[in-house]
């Protein structure tokens, strides 16, 4: 069985395409990408000797219809996992147009190349998507699927749009789709704008943590294979035309995992754990920064029975582990647009 798993060289979809391969022997994974800032085919490496024969990358645009037709009619998929995104909040800040284009226009081109392919064929999609499209939350409550769409940035508001545009075409086509919504993820191979891998990489270079307003924002916390497991689960298990929520119950402000970073970091180097924010620098808060994200995954677990298996402090420990070994990896992937991009947001 052909599965196309889109944005599969960025930091989920490439952990969910080494998943996939190794748990789903009768899949072979074909990966588009178009290797975008985020996209780094050293996520995949070694992947075409392992498997060969059951694994393809294939470079290209989601948004190309051309390209993504073709694909279509050389693949013939069963399953299409659409993880390609413009991914990240501050830089739909700074260039909302290519999040348009990308999540909204791109998501669109795949759903009308499944509808065509699939007319007489079964076929699932799966959109991966996030808990930002319900906008924030005060103090208390959690966000349910039954939680009105109400996204900040443009960032969310292109999620959203793509959502809509995938429950319409399962509405008005027949089409199989099904949507996850999952809270914030960290892990391996994640790009290192991303809180968590950003503040390791500072502490790295000897450079103090910034830290937005006051850091007691709040998100929800979950593992990428954690997350993986459940986009596993909602192919196999979900219902055509329902949204699951993805969650490990894990909330968490800013500031403690930051100082739950130092606290690991200078461990790590024989340092005491002490005076933590001495490391710490607050910069000024982002513009509609949503003040708390919390995500009730109970129709996940009752009806896909979904289990989150990665304890956070564990997970963050294996993660934080993880960076300091790999530190070749993630200076790749700092190039120079990275750098220009860190001291547009942060300042110099
Ligand atoms: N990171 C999180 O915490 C989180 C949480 C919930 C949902 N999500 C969703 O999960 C998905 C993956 O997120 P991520 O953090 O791995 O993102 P990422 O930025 O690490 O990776 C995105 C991938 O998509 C590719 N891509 C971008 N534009 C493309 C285009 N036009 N055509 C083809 N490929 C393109 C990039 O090259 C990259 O490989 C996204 O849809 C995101 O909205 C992420």
């Amino acid at each position: 069985m052909n599965i196309i798993v889109t944005g599969g060289a960025g930091f989920i979809g490439s952990n969910f395409v080494r998943m996939a391969l190794s748990q789903r022997p009768e899949w072979r994974v074909i990966v588009v990408d178009a290797l975008t800032y985020a996209g780094n085919l050293e996520n995949l490496d070694g992947l075409e000797k392992t498997y060969s024969g059951r694994y393809r990358f294939a470079k290209a645009d989601v948004a190309d219809s051309a390209a993504i037709e073709k694909l279509f009619e050389q693949e013939s998929p069963s399953i299409v996992v659409h993880f390609a995104a413009e991914s990240h909040v501050d830089r739909s800040v700074l260039g909302p147009m290519d999040f348009v284009r990308t999540n909204v226009l791109g998501t669109a081109t795949l759903l009308d190349a499944a509808r065509k392919s699939w007319r007489d064929k079964a076929g699932r999609f799966l959109q991966i998507s996030t808990d930002e499209v319900y906008g924030a939350l005060g103090d208390t409550g959690a966000f349910t699927e039954a939680t009105p769409l109400a996204p900040s940035s443009p960032y969310s508001a292109s999620k959203a749009s793509a959502d809509l545009l995938a429950l319409a075409y399962h509405k008005t086509f027949g089409l199989d789709v099904v949507i996850t919504r999952c809270c914030n993820n960290y892990g391996p191979y994640q790009f290192p704008e991303k809180l968590i891998p950003f503040m390791i990489s500072r502490f790295v270079d000897g450079e103090k943590l910034p830290v937005y307003g006051n850091g007691m924002n709040v998100r929800d916390w979950i593992h990428v294979e954690d997350h993986n497991r459940g986009v596993l689960l909602a192919i196999e298990k979900g219902r055509p035309g329902e949204v699951y929520n993805l969650g490990a119950r894990c909330e968490r402000n800013n500031i403690d995992i930051v100082r739950s970073l130092l606290k690991l970091l200078l461990t790590a180097k024989g340092k005491p754990a002490v005076d933590l924010d001495s490391h710490i620098t607050f910069v000024k808060d982002r513009p509609g920064h949503d003040w708390r994200y919390a995500i009730d995954p109970s129709k996940a677990e009752r009806e896909l029975g979904f289990r989150p298996e990665v304890r956070f402090e564990e997970g963050l420990a294996k993660t934080v582990q993880w960076y300091l070994e790999n530190e070749k990896w993630w200076r790749d992937v700092q190039s120079g647009a990275y750098r220009d991009y860190v001291s547009k947001v942060y300042g110099a």
